[in-house]
């Protein structure tokens, strides 16, 4: 029998990783995946710019590179990020192999087994499991339509032996879908100053506003460069290009930093050449806002869809709100609604989601009442024919 170690000895397959694979029938709609639509990528964009490149930059491109990431794309990704208001000069910026090495490699920088880490309540499933393998106990706060529960940050804050940090993602949340306002981020910065918490600020999806009057929102923290607070800024090309390219990218104070490419350095060595070259020349010839506006365009008409045909056809004891941006609407049914019934019943009748547990940083996974709709790699035509599916279902299961 292999002696494996602890913390992989505690990992489990959970019911609704199970449930799930009943859904891959090919007929069947999913609302589950939170990824891009394949119909959407750039490839011929992508094909004509890898064809332009020198032949020196085609061979670095099959060549291992340096770790924190290629000189060329961490110049482009600079001058993108800075567009943003982001302070690049005080701080070091690492591409990572997709955020999620982000998440991991800043799990390993400050977590020891049984150290209390802070994150919100829903919480993106990839920075639970990256916690949860380097054994961090996670306390969740509550996040509401603004933003974190404030009061419950600063009784955390206050405590003799502060978490290791807290993890946000303030701008389009996975999976709540909702985008911070100004004020509680406002609030969110007083609660940490001089508290030794550092904040870890998620943007995986800040681009895909849909909506001018919201951008002022979208300012990151980390552009406010607040005093009295390290704050480590991660996003990703994942959702505006595409998630197999595997590129992600770390912005750091540079104490920080130092830990965190020693350890990436042990982890892969560095980040895909090929992917940074294509990345590189994707920014540099200046299509990545046009195609990024594009995009942004395509999941606007899918969430307008999804909104129609859920007004139509949810019952009104279903509470959700309107996506701004991003990828996912959040269902909240009432107190004892069990959505992993529903889930099953779905399934049944031909579409898929998530369970809002799935995304509970707390094991015991009382809560069960929460559901997870992306429409971000649907037709409208699916969105048509899969909502009724689902609305059925919480029917059924809730009257
Ligand atoms: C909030 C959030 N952060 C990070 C990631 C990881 O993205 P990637 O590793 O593909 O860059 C995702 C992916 O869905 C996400 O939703």
């Amino acid at each position: 029998m292999p002696r494996f170690s602890a913390s992989v000895s505690a990992l489990r397959s959970s019911a609704i990783r199970e449930l799930m694979s009943l859904a891959s029938r090919p007929d069947i709609i999913s609302f589950a995946g939170g990824m891009p639509g394949n119909e959407l990528f750039p490839v011929d964009e992508i094909e004509e710019l890898f064809r332009g490149l020198d032949t020196k930059t085609k061979q670095a491109a099959f060549q291992y590179g340096p770790t924190p990431g290629l000189p060329s794309l961490l110049e482009s990704l600079g001058g993108f990020l800075e567009k943003k208001g982001l302070p690049l000069k005080s701080n070091r910026l690492m591409i990572t192999t997709g955020s999620q090495q982000g998440l991991s490699i800043l799990a390993k920088a400050f977590v020891d087994p049984c150290d209390r880490v802070l994150t919100e309540y829903p919480c993106f499933i990839g920075a639970i499991a990256a916690f949860r393998s380097a054994g961090a106990e996670i306390v969740s706060i509550p996040v509401d339509e603004e933003g974190l529960d404030i009061a419950m940050l600063r009784k955390e804050a206050a405590r003799p032996d502060p978490a290791k940090f807290l993890y946000i993602t303030p701008y389009f949340h996975n999976p709540a879908g909702m985008l911070y306002t100004s004020e509680r981020k406002r609030e969110l910065v007083e609660a940490l100053q001089g508290r030794d918490i550092p904040l870890i600020e998620d943007d995986a999806y800040g681009d895909l506003w849909f909506s001018e009057e919201d951008r002022e929102r979208l300012t990151p923290i980390k552009a406010l460069d607040p005093e009295g607070i390290d704050i480590c800024y991660m996003g990703s090309f994942s959702k505006i290009l595409g998630p197999g390219l595997r590129l992600g990218w770390l912005l750091a104070p540079p104490a920080i930093y130092e830990k965190c490419e020693l350890i990436k350095q042990s982890a892969d060595a560095c980040s895909p050449s090929f992917s940074q070259v294509i990345a590189d020349a994707f920014i540099r010839s200046g299509r990545i806002d046009g195609y990024i506006a594009i995009v942004r365009e395509e999941y606007k008409r899918r969430a307008a869809c999804m909104v129609e045909a859920l007004r139509q056809h949810l019952p009104t004891y279903v509470h959700w709100n309107e996506p701004k941006g991003g990828f996912y609407i959040w269902l909240t049914l009432p107190e004892g609604g069990d959505a992993t019934e529903i889930l099953k019943r779905a399934i049944e009748g031909g579409a898929v989601f998530v369970t809002g547990s799935t995304f509970d940083p707390d094991p015991s996974g009382q809560r069960n009442n929460t559901m997870r709709l992306s429409y971000c790699n649907n037709t409208p035509e699916e969105i048509e024919r899969g909502i009724p599916i689902v609305a059925r279902a919480i029917r059924e299961v809730c009257g």
